[in-house]
């Protein structure tokens, strides 16, 4: 006798980061001739212009709420920027084209090229403070870590959490001379720092990765970076709190009139709500997440990292693409 097949549990559907990755394997290639040039805008350039012409090819409603590049007049994906074919899901979009541009134009490691998206108007669109305090770290800091707290006290209950001592407790922070403070906080508390020469997006993906070398991210970095590794995060299950840094009263009241709140802790649902996000990156450099571009044979070889919170799924892409379509 014939019986039906039981009813699948999950309904599957689209994980538009499949498709998304196919712009950030873009960039990462397009910014490779410029590792170690010395133009960070040129190698940033070249990889937005080659994300910006790979996502108009995706069926999807793209709006970029987090763009990148006002800081330093960098090219830019602007903050508004509708990309996609305009076909299939509305979407927030969080892009930058290179996290680490200076990585970059040094030829130094830990590079990436990253896109997040979530559900049309989910995405916290901080753009007008360029500065965020964050904290982050893997599902064992949930309830456990708070940004109100000292770090010191943060790292205790996290070292007891995690069932390690203090001292093998590594804590990832961008080397600032914003961070001297924090830096010597956490060396008094016993653990040990892994300073940052840029990248808090990837150094926020270490910490809350059970892969990972870094137990916890925290300090101050850009804001359209810490809503993006919310979108990270939760596809990750670990734990995200911000609070905004502007840099002075200017800024700050510009800020209150984009509705932000200050001395208010972000948390990830109020960096991005609900379920529905999808994070991609692309190593642009070797670096402890992914590893870079590289020439083999007749390919050019990407390694990416494809995350999405609904299913909870961490994909790692290593795509070969033929070097005579890339010229
Ligand atoms: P870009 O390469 O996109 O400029 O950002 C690099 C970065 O290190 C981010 O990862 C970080 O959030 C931010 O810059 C920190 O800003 P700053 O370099 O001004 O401290």
């Amino acid at each position: 006798m014939r019986t039906e097949p039981p009813a699948p549990q999950l309904h599957p559907d689209r994980n538009l980061a499949l498709e998304l990755v196919r712009a950030t394997e873009a960039a990462a290639i397009r910014a490779v001739p410029f590792i170690g040039k010395g133009d960070k805008n040129a190698a940033d350039g070249a990889a937005v212009d080659a994300m910006r012409s790979f996502l108009a090819t995706v069926n999807f409603a793209g709006t970029v709420v987090i763009g990148e590049g006002e800081k330093d007049n960098a090219p830019m994906l602007y903050n508004g920027e509708v990309v996609g074919t305009g076909r299939g899901p509305e979407c927030d979009i969080a892009v930058d084209p290179i996290d680490g541009t200076s990585l970059t134009a040094a030829g130094r490691r830990n590079a990436i090229s990253m896109i997040a998206a979530s559900d049309r108007g989910t995405m916290l669109d901080a753009s007008s403070v360029f500065y965020m305090d964050k904290l982050v770290t893997g599902p064992d800091g949930v309830g456990v870590v708070d940004i109100r707290k000292p770090v010191a006290e943060n790292i205790r209950a996290l070292a007891k959490a995690k069932r390690k001592d203090v001292s093998e407790l590594s804590i990832g922070v961008l080397d600032r001379p914003r961070h001297e403070g924090l830096i010597d906080e956490i060396r008094a508390a016993g653990a040990g720092t892994r300073l940052l020469l840029d990248g808090d997006v990837a150094g926020g993906i270490d910490a809350a990765s059970y892969e990972g070398r870094i137990d916890m991210c925290v300090g101050i970095g850009g804001s359209p970076e810490g809503v993006a590794t919310a979108c990270a995060i939760k596809a990750l299950g670990g734990f995200i709190q911000t609070r905004l840094a502007p840099k002075d009263d200017d800024e700050k009241q510009r800020g209150i009139d984009a509705g932000l709140t200050f001395d208010h802790v972000y948390e990830a649902d109020e960096l991005v709500r609900g379920d529905n996000t999808f994070f991609v990156a692309t190593g642009v450099t070797d670096g402890n997440l992914v590893t870079g571009v590289r020439r083999k044979g007749p390919v050019i070889v990407t390694e990416s990292i494809v995350l999405r919170a609904r299913s909870g799924t961490i994909r790692r892409v290593i795509a070969h693409h033929p070097i005579e379509k890339w010229h």
